[in-house]
């Protein structure tokens, strides 16, 4: 069977839009749009605000424009689905010629993420974290698209560490659009992760003029992060602390994307294929 062009595809769809709107706009439309989307199926306190903003960039657009955001989401879905081991966004957002060179967006190759991400994982020191704390930790302060996670994150579940669960992943850029496309890469692909907007030098973490961004995943496995809680699973499979207000944000997370789990146990965010 022939494989499907997921780039081409998604790029036919933006040029939907030619001649009325910039492929910068719509670039940028579409990862506010499809990070409000994940961010709020979680009843964040930035929920409201989020939403507004929702309307007021959707509501820019023609119906028919409209229905085409999802669609594009979509096929990001898929292509992570069908290959979790890519910097999908990162990659198209350098295809499209909108990368701001300015800013040093050159993006990592994923082979050469591949390759230093498996540099971290030679000896038995994250083992060692791992059995300690319960979970292991990875930052990237000038984070792109996401790709030195992604590679971070296929590589630990090679190592037979359930990164869903078990990493806590921080991602810091001073360019917006760049910590967008971390976060809708890293929450489709179940990472438990904050994303922060900011200049990690001089306004590093969780200073008060960032804003952070964090993943469903994240939501649902905080616990697990905080000191002295690198507890055991419950019996019934439910995760010991989790409150009850995030196990109906994960019953309306599965309400509205499908999560579905891979013969090797690892679960993906999904939405239903349009017709
Ligand atoms: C060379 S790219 C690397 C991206 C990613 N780590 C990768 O390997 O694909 C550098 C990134 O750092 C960001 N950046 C530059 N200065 C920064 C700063 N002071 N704080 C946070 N991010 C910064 C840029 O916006 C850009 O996305």
């Amino acid at each position: 069977m022939e494989k499907k062009d997921y780039k081409k595809e998604f790029c036919a769809l933006m040029d939907r839009f030619a001649f009325r709107y910039s492929k910068w706009q719509i670039w940028n439309d579409f990862l506010s749009l499809s990070a409000i989307s994940l961010a709020n199926v979680m009843p964040v306190p930035e929920k409201e605000e989020r939403e507004k903003l929702y309307l007021s960039i959707i509501n820019s657009y023609q119906k028919e424009d409209q229905e085409v955001f999802p669609k594009m989401l979509e096929l990001v879905v898929l292509a992570l689905e069908e290959n979790p081991e890519q910097d999908f966004l990162g990659s198209l957002y350098h295809h499209l010629g909108l990368h701001q060179e300015q800013k040093g967006q050159f993006f990592t190759p994923y082979h050469i993420c591949h390759f230093m991400s498996e540099l971290q994982f030679a000896g038995d020191e994250k083992e060692e974290q791992l059995k300690e704390k319960g979970y292991i930790s990875v930052n990237d302060p000038a984070c792109g698209a996401g790709a030195m996670l992604i590679a971070f994150a296929n590589v630990a579940k090679k190592h037979g560490i359930n990164y869903q669960k078990h990493v806590l992943f921080v991602a810091q850029d001073i360019d917006r659009t760049a910590a967008m496309m971390c976060y809708i890469q890293l929450s489709l692909l179940g990472c438990p992760a904050i994303v922060i907007i900011g200049d990690s030098l001089a306004k590093p973490f969780l200073h008060p003029n960032n804003e952070a961004w964090y993943t469903p995943f994240f939501y649902l496995n905080q616990w697990r992060f905080m000191p002295g809680q690198a507890g055991e699973e419950r019996a019934d499979g439910m995760d010991a602390g989790c409150g009850q207000d995030m196990i109906e944000a994960a019953d309306s997370l599965l309400g509205s994307m499908k999560l579905l789990e891979g013969a090797d146990g690892q679960l993906m965010l999904c939405m239903e294929q349009a017709s």
